[in-house]
């Protein structure tokens, strides 16, 4: 057995079209791993398709928006048909689009980012519930953030986050018996199109890593490699843990 290999297994990625969703399909797909890659923007994954038959994977583009329940689950579907069975899930896809005084937040604005970084893994992990069940095995990894801990000016993404967070330690509770082990990954600042804003003005990009430890800005690599632990035998006897990759930010 080959701690990081994962030769034979299948993955499903949400948000794979860019950033640290791109980054884990690739890597899964370096490791040996075929894909089902999930994004509203069929013409992006289809270049990340290509990307991932470069090293020799299967991969099944799936354009799907995260928050229609119907559609995720049938694309959960389509993915299992496709690729022929799921080992490794990854609730990928979300992140915030603003950020707001609490007292100035429009409700619309919370049911929106819930939907998108909690219900969407929620109803991910329900609708792969019963397959992964069947065969007693699997690995669900869970992108949360650094934000779980509570981030001023982000409380539904917080709240979101924390909530997935709690999600993965049940569900780890829940099936720690039956094969199948549930991780969180919380990334800290990483340069995706997620902040581009922050990054690319100087001031803010300096700003914004003051408070990191290691003085930079992580890459989207960064959280890949981690997440190809989080799948790979390598962490077998891990799971309901919530791993934080941060440049010792949430450390300090
Ligand atoms: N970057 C950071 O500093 C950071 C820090 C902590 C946590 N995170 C988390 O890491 C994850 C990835 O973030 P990122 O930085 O890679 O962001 P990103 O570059 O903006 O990528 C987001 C991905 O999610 C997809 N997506 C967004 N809304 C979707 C929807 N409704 N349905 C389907 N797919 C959707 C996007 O694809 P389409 O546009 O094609 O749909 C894209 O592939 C997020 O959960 C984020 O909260 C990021």
């Amino acid at each position: 057995m080959q701690a990081f290999d994962l030769s034979g297994k299948k993955a499903f990625v949400t948000g794979a079209s860019r950033g640290i969703g791109r980054a884990i399909a690739l890597a899964y797909a370096e490791a040996g791993a075929d894909v089902a890659l999930v994004s509203r923007s069929a013409d992006s994954l289809a270049e990340v398709a290509k990307e991932v038959a470069a090293f020799g994977r299967e991969a099944v583009v799936l354009p799907c928006d995260v928050t229609d329940r119907d559609a995720i689950t049938h694309a959960v579907r389509q993915a299992v048909e496709g690729l022929g069975h799921v080992d490794i899930v990854v609730n990928n896809a979300g992140g915030s689009n603003f950020m707001v005084p609490f007292k100035d937040l429009r409700l619309a604005g919370w049911d929106k980012l819930m939907r998108l970084n909690l219900d969407s893994a929620m109803v991910v992990c329900h609708a792969f519930a019963p397959h992964l069940l069947e065969r007693g095995a699997g690995s669900v990894i869970n992108v949360a953030s650094v934000a779980a801990l509570g981030a001023p000016f982000l409380a539904p993404y917080a709240a979101a986050k924390a909530g997935l967070v709690a999600l993965t330690k049940s569900l780890a509770l829940e099936w720690a018996g039956s094969g199948i082990r549930v991780n969180a990954l919380c990334p800290g600042w990483t340069a995706t199109e997620l902040n581009r804003t922050l990054w690319e003005d100087e001031q803010a990009s300096r700003n914004t890593i003051g408070s990191v430890p290691m003085q930079r800005w992580g890459t989207a690599e960064e959280m890949a490699h981690p997440a190809v632990f989080l799948a790979a035998p390598a962490s077998a006897y891990m799971t309901g843990q919530v791993l934080f990759i941060d440049g010792g930010a949430t450390t300090a």
